[in-house]
């Protein structure tokens, strides 16, 4: 299989094994190139490519730019809060404008879940989901298993908890169905209030204990508390989460295991890990960041294609 089954990245959901271990397969060359002394290909020379963030980032917005720029696309960028969505405009006329300037491709960010879904149903060009609100990470997910892949080989077996705010994140959505289409095991953890109710229909164990979790895996990836998309009332505070549900060096010292650790940023230091464990040798989560440059250019590359 030489092409994706989609040809927008909308989410894991809509993705097949297949797809994912042709982009993996795709990310490993990548990996190659942007480890050379010259980094740039021609591949995708006579694309070009619009990233629209309608919420804030560092990680995925870098990322992208930096992948497309690598494939020689022409790039232009897109900020919400400079933009005319202040004056009223809506996503659709903003998209509908942004392409009438000839571009080829879309990667958004929106803070509603579905904004990707929804135009994909009005646009020709391909389209990329950078996180939809609290639905769809998808690209954090595949950079995610892409690290683990890197470290264990096969994930077949490889048991993975995910720590935190599993109710507003799109990381760990993203996470349980890729991991789940691999062939790991996968345990959700956090307080009860942060869970989503009827989780475990996901093929997923949800453990209330942090050291029951991490008594369980291999792998620890560990989620920020999303205050900007919590209401409130979830926990006491974030000291009594921390005190609870914090990943420090003493509580991995005592499971008398190895546990490789992720993040997909960005880290509140102090609150759902320490900086001792975030920065150790079985960290990956500076890892994450570079295979997100790799993986990002398999999935533009292929999507470029699946068009041709
Ligand atoms: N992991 C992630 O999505 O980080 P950013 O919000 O900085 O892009």
């Amino acid at each position: 299989m030489s092409q994706l089954s989609q040809s927008h990245l909308l989410g894991i959901k809509d993705l097949t094994s297949e797809d994912i271990q042709l982009i993996f397969e795709t990310a490993d060359n990548f990996k190659e190139v942007i480890n050379r002394p010259i980094k740039k290909v021609p591949s995708l020379r006579d694309i070009t490519i619009a990233n629209l963030f309608f919420e804030n980032s560092t990680r995925t917005r870098l990322s992208f730019e930096l992948a497309e720029k690598r494939l020689s696309a022409d790039v232009i960028n897109f900020s919400s809060s400079t933009s005319s969505v202040k004056k009223g405009e809506t996503l659709l006329d903003t998209v509908n404008n942004v392409l009438a300037m000839k571009v080829d491709m879309i990667v958004i960010r929106h803070s509603s879940p579905g904004a990707p879904h929804f135009l994909s149903k009005h646009i020709e060009a391909n389209i990329i989901n950078a996180g939809d609100g609290t639905h769809e990470h998808p690209t954090q997910a595949l950079l995610d298993a892409f690290s683990l892949r890197l470290k264990f080989g096969d994930l077949t077996g490889l048991k993975v908890a995910i720590i935190g705010d599993i109710l507003h994140s799109r990381v760990a959505l993203s996470n349980i169905l890729a991991l789940k289409k691999l062939g790991a095991e996968v345990m959700v953890c956090g307080p009860n209030t942060l869970m989503p109710p009827h989780v475990e229909e996901l093929g997923v164990v949800k453990e209330l204990d942090v050291r029951n979790a991490l008594q369980w895996c291999d792998v620890a990836n560990v989620l920020r508390i999303q205050l900007e998309r919590q209401q409130g009332g979830y926990f006491p505070s974030l000291r009594e989460y921390s005190l609870y549900y914090g990943i420090n060096r003493k509580l991995l010292d005592s499971l008398n295991k190895e546990i490789t650790i992720m993040h997909p940023g960005p880290i509140n230091r102090g609150v759902e890990i320490d900086s001792d464990v975030a920065d150790s040798q079985h960290s990956l989560i500076l890892q994450q960041v570079e295979n997100g440059v790799a993986i990002r250019m398999a999935i533009l590359y292929l999507l470029a294609g699946a068009t041709s």
